[in-house]
């Protein structure tokens, strides 16, 4: 929070709120041919660094079942999952907009359990929106929750709930007829309410003509640089993940460093040399006597 000062009378007005990215301002960055940036976060500390770095739109992403849980697919995420995580990363942020994922048969039951899940994840949560996989089969779903008032994000291209059908984390949309049936589900998730619509391993071909033809701004991974926006895996972007994927780039390679401090640490540890007087709490009297107690410093954390 920041103090504003009135120019004219040098009145002080009280703290004033950061506001919030809106879906309306998400709109209006693709209306104005600003490229949208957007990152997960699943925690209090990685939403704080995503904040202070200026990304608009955080996704807590079910992707947290493989890189915070250690699943092999999102499958087993759950809904409660999706909300101890979601609010840990409302708390840590004050502009961006939180987009919630609803994990696999949270939502494709019926609109009724859709629409009660997608509220814990907003009253509970504290999400601005929730994101749902499919397109044409799940656009009732997303009409019923849109006229319920809820924000939803589209995702279309490759649907990682259903990656025991698709067989396999391959590039959806090659040939005509598959670019055409996503052509329409983008189509049908726009015409359901959607605010934008994620687009996710598809030729970049295809992702520039859905950009073109859909008035609400796509957000690509692994679909090419003609989005209008780009998303991420926290863990991917800073190294601190395994997976080597040709569509994320590493702006970091922070998996070494965190190991070696972690090294370091622990030999200090086995070595004495780790913690020191500096780093240790007296007594009063020692504290108040430097040289005994080998302190020179008061009690102070
Ligand atoms: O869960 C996730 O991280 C996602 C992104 C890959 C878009 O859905």
């Amino acid at each position: 929070m920041t103090e504003k000062v009135s120019a004219a009378s040098g009145e002080t007005r009280g703290p004033e709120r950061v506001r919030r990215v809106t879906t309306h301002r998400v709109q209006q960055m693709k209306d104005r041919g600003e490229l949208i940036p957007m990152v997960t976060a699943y925690d209090y500390t990685s939403a704080r660094l995503a904040d202070a770095a200026g990304i608009p739109l955080v996704l807590v992403g079910d992707s947290l079942g493989q890189v915070v849980l250690g699943f092999d697919s999102t499958v087993p995420v759950t809904v409660d999952d999706m909300v101890r995580h979601t609010a840990a990363v409302v708390r840590g942020t004050q502009r961006a907009l939180i987009v919630a994922d609803m994990p696999f048969m949270s939502y494709q039951v019926d609109a009724e359990s859709a629409i009660r899940n997608a509220g814990r994840l907003l009253q509970e949560g504290g999400a601005q929106a929730v994101k749902v996989e499919g397109g044409k089969p799940v656009a009732h779903i997303v009409r019923r929750m849109s006229d319920a008032g809820i924000a939803v994000m589209g995702h279309i291209g490759l649907t990682p709930q259903s990656i025991h059908r698709l067989g396999g984390h391959r590039v959806q949309g090659r040939d005509t007829r598959a670019a055409n049936a996503l052509l329409e589900d983008a189509h049908a998730i726009e015409e359901a309410g959607a605010f934008a619509i994620v687009l996710e391993l598809i030729p970049a071909e295809l992702a520039a003509t859905i950009t073109d033809r859909q008035h609400i701004p796509t957000i690509g991974i692994g679909a090419g640089p003609r989005c209008s926006g780009q998303v991420q895996v926290f863990h991917d972007l800073l190294g601190l993940s395994d997976r080597k994927l040709r569509h994320a780039r590493r702006y970091a390679d922070l998996a070494p460093v965190v190991r070696s401090a972690l090294e370091q640490y622990a030999s200090e540890v086995r070595g004495g040399q780790f913690p020191t007087d500096a780093e240790s709490f007296f007594t009063h009297e020692n504290a108040a006597r430097p040289g005994e107690g080998a302190t020179t410093k008061p009690n102070s954390v």
